[in-house]
């Protein structure tokens, strides 16, 4: 393929999204009308953001290139230089997506607050004005919480393209997402405020039925929004890894979301708001993601850069904490929160930790192999005998000389160990195999969540209080 046309968009490919965005701008015409369909017109939104990113990632690869903003693939006999931080496109593409579906979300609502036709002409009785009924017709809270999101998704975007430009190492830009993540707890504590949680039945009697957790609530919530996009950054360097984890956890939160819109819950179900709120956010999403699968996808033509992962792992903190399910949330994220705890050895530095630990490539095989931190040292003899431990029941592997000292060790990630566990593969193998894994335990995490939660609470909150599990 000459460079020319690997950077446009066959003619195929133009018709089809022309068709798409078609159809979705004519969807998103008619939903302006009667009280509006916010659903249907965030659908569009998202068919019409697939169309927009897919093309701007194609168009944009040299301009980013000739930028700097380029990566080498490690996992290909030639190293091709490609470009990275496709993931600001995605970012860019969203938040315009999402500021201009303002009035379509809240279409229903300003034409109730302009007195029912749209117009502001009808006259208000003084005391009317005065006691500012007006203002309480509009929902300026559920306004404020959407906008929050979107600056909380703003910091973040702004911060993560920083980190593409100039490399920050990752022990500062741990921090960068607790930036982001301001706004939206302050529209949470003046909106919501809930610090309450509540207590499974057999520990009922010694905490009563629900335990205020005050400001260690807040703290848990920076913390996820702390969490949330390291995790995504850190399973990461094979191609696709980074949106395909994105995307599974994305689907599975929509789905969730479904189970509590009409008509398979009793209407109005006190979290319907929430989860409206939380599809406004996740149906654009895959929509970009999408298109930048396309593109990431073994064998890559882009790479998605730190932006991607922050911006992916942010949305995921605003629709948890900001729709109130930020425990579900953590369910799905099973396999991250395993990654980062199976890492911190490295991270801490007990184990040393190379600026890179993707897996390797084996030129001769073609295949991925557990790639391997050296050991110039000895380890301390509690850490040699952490290591052997954890050789024992192959959670790790070791090589050792002659003399039976540890020579090399791999690196703790949960790539390297399936590979440890599975032997050498190729790469698009072991993403599918990335996938299938995030799959299985995001169900089994919603599983648990509305049915095993059952065991130990009282009850699931989709058919009965307000309280998330
Ligand atoms: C994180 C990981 C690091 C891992 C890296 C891979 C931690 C603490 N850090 O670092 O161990 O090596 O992600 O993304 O866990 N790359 C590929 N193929 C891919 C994707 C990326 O070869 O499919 C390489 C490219 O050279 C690309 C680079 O990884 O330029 C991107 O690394 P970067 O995102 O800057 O690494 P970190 O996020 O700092
Ligand atoms: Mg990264």
């Amino acid at each position: 393929m000459s460079s020319t046309t690997s950077n446009s968009l066959s003619r195929r490919e133009s018709w089809r999204l022309l068709i798409l965005a078609g159809a979705c701008i004519s969807i998103l015409v008619n939903t302006f009308q009667g009280d509006g369909a916010p659903l249907i017109a965030s659908i569009a939104f998202s068919g019409i953001v697939f169309a927009i990113a897919y093309s701007l990632i194609r168009w944009l690869g040299p301009v980013f290139i000739k930028a700097g903003l380029k990566g080498r693939d490690m996992a290909k006999p030639r190293k091709p230089e490609i470009p990275e931080t496709m993931g600001a496109v995605c970012a860019i593409v969203y938040l315009l997506a999402l500021i201009f579906f303002i009035p379509f979300a809240f279409y229903k609502d300003i034409v109730a607050a302009t007195s029912g036709g749209g117009n502001r002409d009808v006259v208000l009785e003084v005391q009317h004005v005065e006691t500012g009924r007006m203002l309480h017709r509009f929902p300026h809270g559920r306004l404020a919480s959407y906008l929050s999101g979107l600056l909380s998704l703003q910091c973040i975007v702004i911060l993560g393209i920083g980190d593409d430009l100039l490399d920050i190492r990752w022990r500062h830009k741990v921090l960068i997402p607790a930036f982001g993540a301001i706004p939206m707890l302050i529209v949470y504590f003046v909106d919501f405020g809930v610090t309450q949680v509540v207590v499974p039945v057999p520990l009922q009697p010694y905490l009563g039925p629900v335990v205020d957790l005050g400001w260690l609530y807040y703290a848990y919530m920076g913390a996820v929004a702390i969490f949330c996009p390291n995790a995504i950054n850190m399973l990461a360097g094979i191609n696709g890894i980074e949106v395909a984890q994105s995307l599974v956890i994305a689907i599975l939160l929509i789905a969730n979301d479904i189970l509590y819109l009409a008509p398979i819950t009793p209407f109005p179900h006190p979290a319907t708001d929430s989860h409206l709120f939380s599809l406004y956010f996740l149906l654009p999403f895959v929509g970009v993601s999408l298109a930048l699968l396309f593109h990431n996808w073994y064998p890559s033509k882009v790479f998605v850069g730190d932006t991607y992962c922050y911006f992916a792992g942010m949305v995921f903190a605003v629709v948890g904490i900001l729709g109130h399910f930020s425990k579900t949330l953590l369910l799905l994220f099973i396999p991250q929160i395993f990654n980062f705890l199976y890492s911190t050895p490295q991270l801490f530095k007990l184990i040393p930790c190379p600026r890179h630990r993707l897996p390797k490539f084996n030129a001769t095989t073609g295949l991925l192999d557990a790639s391997v931190t050296e050991w110039p040292t000895q380890p301390s003899p509690l850490i040699a005998t952490g290591l052997e431990v954890l050789h024992q029941m192959r959670l790790v592997r070791i090589t050792k000389n002659e003399k039976g000292e540890i020579v090399e060790s791999t690196n703790l990630t949960i790539l390297n160990l399936w590979l440890v566990w599975m032997g050498p593969m190729k790469e698009d193998r072991l993403a599918w195999s990335m996938v299938g894994v995030q799959v299985v335990c995001g169900l089994l995490g919603l599983f648990i969540r509305h049915r095993l939660a059952l065991l130990v609470f009282r009850e699931d909150n989709r058919t009965f209080g307000v309280f998330g599990v």
